[in-house]
């Protein structure tokens, strides 16, 4: 995309109404959370100003059209990656719920003791406090597989670690801090000749990639709507029609059942089973709106855009001597670079960046296991979305070099 094209994608983003907001600011927190476009913000008010009504119940006009509206959101996830059917499209709150509904009404319920999960070390918290839980509860086993020399996955220890006991692949499809993107249709062909199922966690994915859970043949996908420009609120967990259907329901209640009687219950086929109570019908709707937004730009071309931009950025980063990076120095990799300022602790380096209205991220970025293993406790990361510029990189490596100066170094 050229710059024009940017430009006109930045119009549509309230926050960088300079006037309105009363600063410029540089966004380099899209890791954490996405701004969110007007078309997405205008959904989620249209909803809730018009066609607001709780859906599969009321047999009304506003009932029916909140019913029809969510549905549709739910094709359009299916759509989206490329699922073969509706049913197995589950609306959650975000990636952490997703991978809590696979691990209680899959993993607790399949796994037994000494079947193997395998992670990596650079997993999110989401997807592994969850995996320690559930092994601790069943008596599963956690295998870790660790970097390669460029801060990616390892594949060949993955293939190592990999054997008849292993019944669970809980990956990251883009690691949050070393930025390494895995080969999601491999992995998971490799964890199938073992026997085992696959879950990829994909909320460092969605926003930038395209996902085809029918070509990947992966068993589990999730992802948060607001990392990819939708609101707090709503994500998504895919699981095959088969698994799903085998599985127990995650909570109880209304809108997930087919008939209650006074000691028992019979479920509601997916994705209903896995929905009980009322959902965020309008996070749905506005999810699907930021769906029709990528789409409107090409997940292809969003791609390429935060790709040139991420290797623009680390080559600048990488003339900086006072500067550590541990992100991955592959081109492909999630648009986020994880660094440190050699001397400077990291909140410092966010402090000083904020007074010039820079906002990256700083932390172990839940994923403390990894940084134990690159031995930092904390690290700064710049991430990166569709309408950052070349000029905010330029504008960000300068200031990197003036924290240096008010930390005390020098030029
Ligand atoms: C790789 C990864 N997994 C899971 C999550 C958790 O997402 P959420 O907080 O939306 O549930 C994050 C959030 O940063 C993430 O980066």
């Amino acid at each position: 995309m050229n710059n024009e094209q940017i430009m006109e994608i930045r119009k549509e983003f309230p926050f960088l109404d300079e006037e309105k907001m009363g600063r410029k600011i540089v966004y380099f927190d899209n890791g954490a959370t996405s701004q969110k476009p007007k078309c997405v913000i205008d959904a989620l008010s249209n909803y809730y100003s018009y066609q607001n009504a709780n859906p599969h119940r009321g047999a009304h006009y506003l009932g029916m059209l909140a019913t029809e509206m969510y549905e549709d959101a739910r094709k359009k996830v299916k759509d989206f990656i490329n699922a073969s059917s509706v049913d197995e499209i589950v609306f959650v709150r975000n990636t952490t719920e997703a991978l809590n509904l696979i691990a209680y009404s899959y993993a607790l319920d399949k796994l037994k003791k000494g079947d193997e999960i395998v992670l990596s070390i650079y997993e999110h918290h989401s997807n592994l406090v969850t995996w320690q839980y559930v092994a601790q509860k069943t008596g599963a086993i956690l295998k870790y597989v660790y970097l390669n020399e460029k801060h990616e996955l390892d594949m060949e220890s993955y293939k190592n670690i990999l054997s008849e006991k292993t019944k669970l692949v809980a990956l990251a499809g883009a690691s949050n801090t070393v930025g390494g993107v895995i080969d999601v249709k491999e992995v998971t062909r490799l964890a199938h000749e073992v026997g085992a199922v696959v879950s990829i966690d994909a909320a460092q994915l969605s926003p930038h990639l395209r996902i085809d859970v029918k070509d990947w043949d992966v068993d589990f996908i999730s992802f948060s709507g607001h990392k990819m420009y939708a609101p707090m609120g709503i994500g998504v967990m895919y699981c095959k029609y088969e698994i799903l259907d085998s599985m127990v329901p995650f909570m109880y209640g209304g809108d997930m059942i087919e008939y209650v009687y006074e000691q028992t219950t019979t479920y509601a086929k997916p994705a209903a089973k896995f929905e009980a109570g009322t959902q965020n019908v309008g996070g749905a709707i506005a999810l699907a709106a930021a769906i029709d937004f990528m789409e409107r730009i090409g997940v292809d071309n969003i791609h390429k855009h935060e790709l040139e931009l991420t290797d623009y950025a680390y080559k600048k980063m990488s003339e900086l001597d006072f500067v550590e990076i541990y992100s991955t120095p592959s081109y492909v990799r999630s648009p986020l670079i994880a660094f440190n300022i050699k001397g400077v602790h990291s909140h410092d380096v966010s402090t000083v960046l904020d007074t010039f209205d820079i906002a990256i991220r700083t932390g172990h970025h839940c994923a403390m296991p990894l940084h134990s293993h690159i031995h930092q406790n904390s690290t700064c990361r710049a991430s990166f979305a569709v309408y950052n510029t070349f000029e905010e990189i330029d504008f960000f490596i300068e200031k990197l070099k003036e924290v240096r100066k008010v930390m005390g170094y020098g030029s």
